[in-house]
């Protein structure tokens, strides 16, 4: 293992060497229509592409709305209630000065229903550039500014923030779930902050009761963003992270979710534990005092799937996709096979070959997504398939068919983002860390960005 070379603390950002490497991938992948598609809603899953694909009927598993809510008539009826009724789609004004009745509504519902305070933004982006650089600050740990260590392979929307918070403190990138690295900087450092997934877009999770474990002996920071867990776990569908969590989130955790995966509506969402955190989100979270809010439709739809949550209909449609994920599991070796998420990953390894191997699928009638560099690792391309509630166990079983016939080397013993281990960084910060972890830190590898 190269060890670590501790006075590389310039940000290099790779972004030109990731379109060079990436640019023909991308050029092929739109060029055999795998990529870039328009479309209409037909029933349930399925779609009509608009284009030269025109008049074919396609089942959907590219999108991430596990429960299949994006289409429920109630969610629609409520984003146009709510523009009815305030006769208005945007008000043009940050969130400090004017906003919307309802979006105060939603704010309070979802934090009675998550029992944590919840503050609405426009996506999980935007409320993740909010949340990292007042982690950063110190301001949520005492005044004293923590090591921020991100997880290696924590979502894009996360790690484009390196640069920012390494401005304002020591940041370092340690391999994926490693949980004993990170005891080690806990050990060594009075203020640590972790950031991660809860669900990892490309497969697998966050080891959520170990983090906790660290959180409760060495007071680690964690900011989980569990875009993809929210809706799937829970009573009320407080998701993946929070339902680990005890009645109180505490005040040293804060979770961000989507309200338009899983949830079916538009959005993100921040959960934090106290009136102090809240208070300074609502005043120094920068998207907060300076972009835009939740649009009014996307504040009515989040109202109606709320109301949804809260009732009798969510559990069922939690067993819905439990059921759907192990129709797929019987017939698709997979490294997730028989865990509880809905993502499934068929490992194909050159990426001209995941991006010909969605084609076929596509041309059997199944759109699934190509993953390749950098959102997985460089030569570890493949294909993810989202299932959902929604779903016919009819489709899923001809989409597990078209698998055996068009993808039959998919090979799920190839790793495909979680022990990867090759290549450049296109984010190479790095603190002044023990020696002794420096096998473990990766700075110098290409970084996945998840999608
Ligand atoms: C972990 C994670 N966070 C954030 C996002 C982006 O969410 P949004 O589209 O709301 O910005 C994703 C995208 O899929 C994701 O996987």
């Amino acid at each position: 293992m190269p060890s670590i070379d501790l006075s590389n603390r310039r940000g290099l950002g790779n972004m030109a060497f990731v379109i060079e490497y990436t640019r023909g991938f991308f050029d092929a992948a739109y060029e055999q229509q795998i990529m870039g598609l328009y479309g209409r809603p037909v029933v349930g899953r399925r779609f009509e592409p608009i284009g030269s694909l025109r008049s074919r009927s396609i089942v959907d598993f590219v999108r991430c709305s596990y429960l299949g809510l994006d289409n429920h008539p109630a969610i629609v009826a409520g984003a146009i209630a709510a523009i009815r009724d305030y006769g208005s789609v945007h008000w043009s004004c940050a969130r400090t000065r004017l906003n919307f009745g309802l979006l105060g509504d939603l704010e309070a519902r979802l934090s009675a229903m998550f029992r944590a305070r919840v503050i609405a933004f426009s996506t999980v982006m935007v409320a993740n550039m909010g949340a990292l650089p007042l982690i950063a600050s110190g301001a949520l740990t005492g005044g004293e500014k923590p090591l921020v260590a991100f997880d290696r392979l924590c979502h894009a929307s996360l790690a484009h923030h390196k640069a920012v918070v390494a401005q304002e403190t020591e940041i370092v990138t340690i391999a994926h779930n490693d949980v004993q690295a990170l005891e080690e900087l806990c050990r060594t450092r009075k203020q640590v902050a972790y950031v991660a997934d809860g669900v990892y877009s490309m497969g697998g999770s966050a080891p959520i009761p170990a983090l906790i474990d660290l959180q409760q002996r060495y007071g680690l920071f964690l900011y989980i963003d569990d875009a993809h867990g929210i809706s799937l776990f829970g009573d009320k569908g407080e998701g993946y992270a929070r339902s680990h969590f005890p009645d109180e989130i505490g005040s040293r955790t804060i979770i961000a979710a989507s309200l338009g995966k899983g949830f079916g509506a538009s959005g993100g969402i921040l959960m934090m534990g106290t009136a102090e955190q809240e208070k300074l989100f609502r005043s120094h979270a920068q998207p907060y005092v300076f972009s835009a809010a939740p649009n009014l439709a996307a504040v009515g739809a989040g109202l109606a799937s709320a109301a949804l949550h809260d009732s009798g209909e969510l559990s069922r449609l939690q067993s819905d996709l439990a059921a759907r994920v192990s129709c797929f599991d019987d017939r698709i070796e997979t490294r997730q096979r028989r865990t509880p998420l809905p993502i499934r990953m068929l490992s194909i390894g050159e990426e001209d070959a995941a991006i010909r191997a969605a084609r076929r699928l596509l041309d059997r009638g199944f759109y699934t997504s190509a993953t390749f560099f950098p959102t997985v690792a460089r030569g570890k391309a493949g294909i993810r398939v989202c299932l959902t509630a929604a779903h016919s166990h009819a489709e899923i079983e001809e989409l597990c068919q078209a698998i055996e016939d068009v993808v039959p080397g998919h090979d799920s013993a190839l790793p495909t983002s979680a022990t990867r281990s090759d290549a450049i960084s296109p984010n190479r910060y790095v603190g002044d860390v023990p020696a002794s972890l420096a096998d473990r830190l990766s700075y110098a590898d290409t970084e996945e960005w998840g999608a």
